[in-house]
This record gives C-alpha cells, structure tokens and sequence, in this order.
C-alpha cells in the first residue's frame, strides 16, 4: 500500500497558537484528507516545540517550570484542535508530537551520535568543539549576523533583532558547532536535482541563492548554565543541544527514528521521506539546514519542503504574539462555523504569497461563497426534490418520448454538456490541489456551483412542475443539480469535511442501504457521472452556514476583542489592556505586545507619509507621474503655506483643483501579463459601468496576477485614456510608493464597498 506522511512545525511551546498556526494545519489537514481519499495510507504530524530559552524564560515569568509551561500550552492546543476538528477523533491528525517526550530525546540522541561521527562531503568532521561569540535572538532561537539586526541607538544597549524588535542576547561560550560550510555544494546540488524540494519556485530561488552566497558553521549547543531546559548532548552532559536541532529531527523521532516502540507503532521506515509544510519565516531552517544535518546522519532527504506566505494584519504586518495583532482562535471560534474559516482560509491566500486576514472579508465570503453559494444550491436543489419528487432522487434520462417537449424549453438534452463541464472541472481542481494551489482549486470547484445554479436558474424547475408533460425535463434538471452536488462533496471534502458530509447524509448517501461511505471515501479523480443512485430517499434540509450579520457580529467581536488583538483595525493599537493578561497571553507578552503595536502605528505612519503614485506612470518611462515633485520651499507667504512645509507637503490645491479628479472604486475582474513588457500588467476593472475598463499598471514586478483579481482597488478614472504598447489604457491605478525604490502598495478598502463609488 501506498504510504504519505506530512507535518506541519511543531509550535513553540511559550505562548498559546493564534491563526497562523491554525493555518499550516488547515492545509496539512486538506493534504492529508486528501490523500486518504486516494486509498493512500497517510501519517500527519503536528506538535509542540518545548525547549529552549525561550520557553524557560516565558516559564519564569508565569511562575511555571518549563515542563508545566509546555503542559499548559499543550492542554490548549489539544482543546483548539479538537474545535476545530483537526485532532484525531474528527480523522485529523494522527499523533501530537512532544519534544520532551522520552523516545524524542532517544532519538535526538542517537542522530546527534551520528552526525558527531560523520565526516562532510569536504572530508572533515562534520561536529566539532570551538567558542561562539555573538548575537542570539530568543524568540526565533537563531543566531544574528549583522544584517539580521539593528545597531542599538545608545552605546553599551544590544543590538535588536530586525524581526522582533527586542534586544538580542549576547553568547561567548564553547559550543559544538555543525560544518555547514562544507555542504553548501551538497545542498545546491540537491536543489538543482530535485527542483520540487523546495516549493513554491520563488522560494527555491531564495534558498539557492542563500546558500550560493556560502554558509557559516552553525553553533548547535549551549552551556547547561545556559540553556538547561533541552537535551543533553551526548557524551558531554554539560552542553545542551540547539533547540533547531532538536526541533527538526521530531520529524523522524515521532515516527520511530531511534526508538523501537515508536517503530513498531508508526515505523519510520514505512513513512520517511515526509513531506514538510512550513511558514516561510522557517524556510532556511527546513531547507539548508535541516537538509544538512540529515546528510550528515546519513538518512535520506524529506519529500519536499512547502513553504506558506504569512498572515498579514490589515495593514499588512505580519501577524505575531510579539507585535500583538494576532487573530485568537477563541474569537474565530464563537463566530464562525469551522468549515467556513478552512474555506476562507485555502480561498483567500495565495499559497505562497502572504494574505491579509480581516473579519469583514471572512464574513463576506461566507456569505456570498458559502451561504449564497454552495449552502444555497445545496438547499435549493434538496428542497426542489422534497417537493417535485417526494423526496426521492428521480431518474436524470429523458427518454425519446420525452425528449421534443424538453426541447421546447429550451433545456440542453443532452446531459453531457452539464457531466462534461464538471468533468473539467474536477481535472483542474485536481490539478490545482496537486501544485498546493488550493485558491485556484477552489475557483475551478465554484465554477461548478455557478454552472448548476445557472442551469437551474435558466430552466426554471417551478414552472416545469406546473406542466405534467414536462416531468421528464424536470426530473433532469433536478438529477443533474443533485449529482453535481454528490460531486462537489468529493472534490470540496479535504477542505471542507463538516458540511461536506452534512449535504452527502441530506443527500440520503450515508444511511448505508447501498453500502455507501462519507464523501472522504471516495478519491475524486475516480467519479464517475451518473452513480448517484435513481429512488434515493434524502434526508432533511437542513440549512449550512446561515448568513452572518455582518454589523451585529463585528459588533461582538470588537466588543471583546483585546486591543492588543487589532485586526480590525477598530480599538485604539497604542493602548494597553488594563484588564490583565488573557487567555492569549500566558507569559504576560501583553505590555510589550502594546508597545511595540505603538512602534508599529509610527512605522505604519512613516509609510503613509512616503507619497502616493500613479502607477501608470511608472509603466511609461518618461511618462508625467502625479508624485508632487519637492519643490525647495524659499519663503513662507502664508501661514497654511508655512504649515503645509512644515507638514511635508509641497504645495496646495483648492478643493476645485481635487474636484476636477474622478476617484472610483473599481473592482479587478482579470489580470494578465502582457508580452515583452515585464513591468507592465494588463487589468480590466468594474468601475460601476455597463462594461468593464483595461487599465495598464506598472506593477507586474510587485504583484502576481493572480493576487489582484477579486480586489478593490481606487482607481482615476476620468484620465484621458491612453495607449502604451498597443493597448488602450483607460484609467490610473492609485498605489503608494514605498522606499527608495518605490515599490507599490495597492490603495485598497478593508470595508465592503459598491464598484464606482466615488472617492471623496
Ligand atoms: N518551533 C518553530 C518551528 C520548529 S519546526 C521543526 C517555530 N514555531 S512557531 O510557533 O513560531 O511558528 C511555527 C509556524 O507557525 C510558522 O512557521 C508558520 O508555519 C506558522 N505561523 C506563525 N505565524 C504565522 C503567520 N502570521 N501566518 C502564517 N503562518 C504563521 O517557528
């Protein structure tokens, strides 16, 4: 039997998981699901990463030992997976990793061994004994160089880490060290061989070209007096070994690597290579180093290593504990019915680019996506079997008698055109899903529930039941709408199981009277049309994701939302919570989470202030941009003009001046690459017209195409239109221009707004 086995990173064990750790498991969940569809016998990994100083330290402060502190983090991880149905009793995961656990120290242990007795491709020892001296962040348990941190302000302060913004700690020990240094043709020659390793390609570009640049030996172990909550290095109990170190190998550890008891209940030999999923910010952990070591060891290479973008935060900040803008599963949980944020979560990211989460977005795609969409045609389509067939699936066959009143409405006879759409659906989706494309994926299987609603819109079943000689007609459409629905539950399963499984049983397939089994039984690719069966009794109707009231609900949330916790951009991001820590905060982060959201605030500030450009112009070399040039202020005539240099603005307009200026709302419906101009993106935008506008923008080397469709966006759109490289462009797009590059950030709306409204 085939075998598959993913994991996702194993969570630091300090502080209680927000909706970026939520999200690696929605997707290796969605993997794994989809896998055991296909038959494939499927191991998926999730855990905690335990020690280090980080947690002895967030111990200290909650007045825990280490091992208590972990326990803690662990109870709570355990109830939220059970939540949100991503544990083992709901077919999720199948073991929750512990790197304090015995058998992972066995492990460690024993790959540590082999390691230290290895020589690199180079001929040289691959572990040995020196001195490190230099910077140490705690919070991503790596060592800095100086282009990781910033210089401190006063003399004798430390340097900060780039990523955290807190100071970093300094390490002069004697320490084992790994020679990566000797492997850096070894790695370069893994990535060129096996170009899938590392995944998106954007990402292998990056690895290839860090390793390229030559690696540093890595230090990988502390003095005890150091660090004493980790694993003892072998044969020297008075170093431990570096958390990396010991986090990585979980990887083989939890599936019996060094351990027989673990072998015999999972078996490391059944399972390796694994396939590994991980935030981007962990890459080079995964992809250099961890590659490394297990060439050192002599094991073979993991399946691959997928890399995710990050959650960003409205204003586009990547979400953390540390910076306090972090979305709390409690939150999501009250609110939101899981398989509505799995489907949020896989729709509204572009795997491998970072997305932005907002609640207002959640709350429209659920309902538009989920409650107007799929819920509705599911319910629709139930209730019209209820009622026109006393609830048995009819026959989908129009027979020759029938088939010259069918014509006559106008209802497409042949079934074909209906099967075969969907047919071609399910390919790409499939496609999709295989290259972990899941939004795409997901647009292929929503073109499915736009072509049956059409149809069913188009033959309008309730006046067919009016019309006795049309039953066969209305029977088709009703079988074609039910068996389209058998098939959207096979394919949506991985990513949606709840209410997947809620419309198969309101379908009448799981009562068992002909053997069937959940829609997570069947492997998509092997549907066949037409299998649902004529005469099956569904069952009742029941309603999927009722819609969400969006003004009452972000009423609530904000209502109980910490400050600290400002994704919505509404409480006050420089205030501290005087209620205490919560539940999100168990190591009392919640003062410095404030303080750096005030840090924050200003560097957001700093951006707003760095000038809004018109990226047309930065499509046409040469072309007049609307950036107000500085002008050298020589003497202030007025006080508002002496304000306005103060300000940094260069000069004033009158309201008539900005009147003359159409600013619309514009929604992108496509976007696409234009040949030989690699700066140039061609979009065609509804601006609220009769039809939709092309507008050309300079951004094709900032976004993908695929990241803009379905955005709203501020668009000029009384500019006279123009034509560059042979196309009309018929507006200006409004972007801010930020750093000394200017790169462009999209003007964009965190609230749901009509297309063409006027921006004043
Ligand atoms: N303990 C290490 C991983 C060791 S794996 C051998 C670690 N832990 S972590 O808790 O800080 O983060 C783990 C992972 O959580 C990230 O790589 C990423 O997969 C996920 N995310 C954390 N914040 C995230 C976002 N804001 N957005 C998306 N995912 C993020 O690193």
């Amino acid at each position: 039997m085939k075998t598959f086995y993913v994991t996702t990173p194993i969570y630091y064990a300090n502080s209680l998981p927000h909706l970026g750790h939520l999200y690696t498991m929605i997707v290796a969940d969605t993997i794994a699901r989809h896998k055991r569809q296909q038959s494939i016998e499927t191991f998926f990994l999730t855990g905690t990463d335990e020690h280090g100083i980080n947690i002895e330290r967030a111990a200290e402060r909650a007045g825990r030992t280490p091992k208590e502190q972990a326990d803690y983090v662990v109870e709570y991880f355990k109830q939220m997976t059970a939540e949100f149905r991503l544990d083992t009793a709901h077919g999720g995961y199948d073991f929750f990793m512990r790197t304090s656990e015995p058998f992972h120290y066995e492990g460690v242990s024993e790959f540590w061994r082999r390691a230290a007795k290895a020589k690199t491709p180079k001929g040289n020892d691959a572990i040995y004994k020196g001195h490190y001296e230099g910077w140490f962040c705690a919070p991503c348990a790596a060592y800095k160089t100086e282009d990781e941190y910033a210089k401190p302000a006063e003399t004798g302060a430390p340097p900060t880490c780039l990523i955290h913004e807190t100071p970093l700690d300094r390490v002069s020990e004697d320490s084992y060290f790994f020679r990566l240094s000797d492997y850096d043709e070894a790695l370069l020659e893994l990535y060129r061989s096996r170009p899938e390793f590392v995944q998106p390609e954007s990402r292998r570009n990056e690895v290839t070209s860090f390793v390229s640049g030559g690696l540093q030996d890595l230090s990988v172990s502390r003095l005890r007096t150091s660090v004493s909550w980790g694993v003892p290095v072998p044969d020297d109990p008075e170093h431990t070994m570096y958390v990396w170190f010991d986090a990585l190998t979980n990887y083989i550890t939890a599936i019996g690597f060094g351990n027989e008891e673990r072998e015999r209940t999972v078996g490391f030999e059944k399972f390796w290579p694994a396939l590994h999923l991980v935030g981007k910010d962990i890459l080079r952990f995964h992809a250099v180093y961890w590659p490394a070591f297990l060439m050192a060891a002599g094991v073979e290479q993991p399946q691959g290593v997928i890399a995710h973008g990050m959650w960003l935060d409205p204003k586009g900040r990547k979400m953390s504990k540390t910076l306090g803008n972090t979305v709390e599963l409690e939150v999501l949980n009250r609110h939101f019915p899981v398989d509505a944020i799995r489907y949020f979560c896989l729709r509204e990211m572009v795997f491998g680019h970072d997305g932005r989460f907002g609640y207002e977005a959640l709350i429209d795609r659920t309902n538009s996506d989920l409650a107007s969409g799929l819920g509705n045609l599911s319910s629709r389509t139930l209730t019209m079997v209820q009622r026109y067939n006393d609830g048995r699936i009819p026959s989908g066959i129009i027979s020759d008698d029938g088939l010259l009143s069918a014509k006559r409405t106008g209802v497409d006879t042949d079934e074909t055109t209906i099967s075969g759409f969907i047919e071609h659906a399910r390919d790409q989706f499939l496609q999709q899903l295989e290259v972990f494309a899941f939004s795409k994926a997901l647009e292929a299987a929503w073109s499915v529930v736009a072509r049956v609603d059409k149809m069913i819109s188009d033959a309008k079943p309730w006046d067919l039941a009016k019309d006795v000689h049309q039953k066969q007609t209305l029977n088709a459409i009703l079988y074609r709408a039910a068996e389209s629905l058998r098939w959207l539950c096979v394919l949506l399963y991985p990513i949606m199981p709840t209410a997947t499984t809620e419309i198969w049983s309101q379908l009448g397939l799981t009562a068992g009277e002909r053997g069937e089994r959940g829609p997570g039984n069947f492997d998509p690719a092997k549907l066949t049309w037409g299998e649902l069966a004529e005469g099956t009794s569904v069952g009742e109707v029941k309603p999927l994701f009722p819609r969400i009231d969006k003004v009452k609900t972000m009423k609530e949330i904000n209502e109980v939302q910490s400050p600290t916790s400002n994704v919505q951009g509404q409480a006050d991001a420089g205030s501290v919570d005087k209620r205490g820590p919560h539940r999100g905060s168990p190591d009392g982060v919640l003062v410095l989470s404030a303080m750096s959201a005030q840090r924050e605030q200003k560097s957001a500030e700093r951006e707003e202030h760095s000038g809004v450009h018109a990226t047309e112009a930065d499509a046409v070399p040469g072309a007049p941009s609307l950036e107000t040039k500085p002008s050298v202020p020589t003497q202030h005539a007025t006080e508002a003009e002496a304000v306005a240099g103060a300000q940094g603005v260069t000069s004033f307009i009158d309201i008539t001046d900005f009147s003359k200026i159409e600013l619309r709302v514009a929604e992108v419906l496509t976007a696409e690459r234009i040949p030989k101009a690699d700066k140039l993106l061609l979009l065609s935008v509804d601006v609220g017209e009769d039809k939709p506008r092309q507008i050309l923008a300079g951004i094709a080397q900032h976004y993908a195409p695929e990241q803009l469709v379905g955005r709203k966006i501020a668009v000029v759109a009384n500019l006279k239109p123009r034509k560059m490289r042979g196309y009309e462009s018929q507006g200006m797009l409004l972007a801010a221009s930020v750093g000394d590059e200017g790169r462009p950030v999209l003007a964009t709306f965190t609230e749901e707004v009509p297309n063409g409204a006027r921006l004043k």
